[in-house]
């Protein structure tokens, strides 16, 4: 049988109970195995995979996610479409956790993790000022708020390296840069769906104030994998109502971004 999805979604294996007639897939790519084997299912009459960002039994810690493979798996699947539902730290005292944030931008402080498709031969630059699908993100908000989440509209995700949190001083320096939330798996995620021309749409869940936006007591492991565990029924809901909604027809940048641009190979 082939196996094909027109959206993809990469998040915690919480999610796999998110598909109905799942059936696993083992993908192949130049840049190794995905995080683990893929599910490719139903939701309503879309065919979705979905990839556990992590692997099934979470053992890839974020610095170490397989991001180039996972996305290209999703590509040759069929997927241009992806949703991203992620655990986030707060950066701002009014987003508490439990707070669904769809952010509209991106700031990279990672360091040494394979980043793009597009470093063997020639130049490609792809645009990037908009990291996100404006229309993934249009409804994933109105979909949030619809089933009564506490929602923010855009802000800034920066994406840290890990695996640890950050100190007190670089989370205050991330807040009086203006920037809303932090992770460690927004990058280099957004930017290789990008490359690979693909709709992207980040999902950011609130679970914790990161440092403690100067007065509470610093984020713990245990506390993040708590309050997601507590919310994923919450989360997979969401996920499901906005992928069953999610235009067949791209009206958006997204799948443009690489016209009139020379590429080294064909997109799979
Ligand atoms: N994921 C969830 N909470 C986080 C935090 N405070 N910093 C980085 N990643 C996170």
């Amino acid at each position: 049988m082939v196996m094909r999805a027109d959206i993809g979604v990469i998040g915690g294996s919480g999610f796999y109970s998110l598909l109905d007639d799942a059936e696993e897939i083992d993908v192949v790519t130049p840049y190794g195995p995905p995080s683990d084997t893929i599910t490719i299912g139903h939701i309503g009459s879309r065919a979705v995979a979905f990839v556990p960002r992590h692997g099934r039994d979470h053992r890839f810690p974020p610095h170490r996610i397989p991001y180039r493979a996972n996305l290209w798996a999703l590509r040759s699947l069929g997927v241009r479409q992806v949703l991203a539902p992620s655990a986030v730290g707060s950066l701002r005292l009014e987003y508490g956790p439990g707070t669904l944030v769809i952010p509209d931008q991106l700031v990279d402080r990672t360091s040494g993790r394979a980043q793009t498709y597009y470093d063997a031969s020639g130049a490609v630059h792809v645009p990037f000022a908009d990291p996100y699908c404006p229309n993934g993100r249009a409804l994933a908000l109105a979909k949030a708020e619809s089933g009564g989440w506490n929602t923010a509209d855009g802000g800034t995700l920066v994406v840290i390296e890990g695996p640890r949190f950050s100190t007190r001083a670089e989370s205050r320096w991330f807040t009086s840069n203006g920037w809303s939330i932090v992770g460690m798996t927004g990058y280099p995620e957004a930017v290789l769906a990008r490359e690979l021309a693909l709709c992207y749409t980040t999902l950011a869940l609130v679970t914790d104030h990161d440092a403690g936006v100067d007065t509470g007591e610093g984020v713990t492991q245990d506390e993040v994998f708590a309050f997601f565990a507590a919310n994923s029924e919450r989360m997979r809901a969401l996920v499901g109502a906005v992928a069953a909604d999610l235009p067949t027809d791209r009206t958006c940048p997204c799948g443009t971004a690489l016209d009139g641009i020379d590429l080294p190979f064909t997109l799979p």
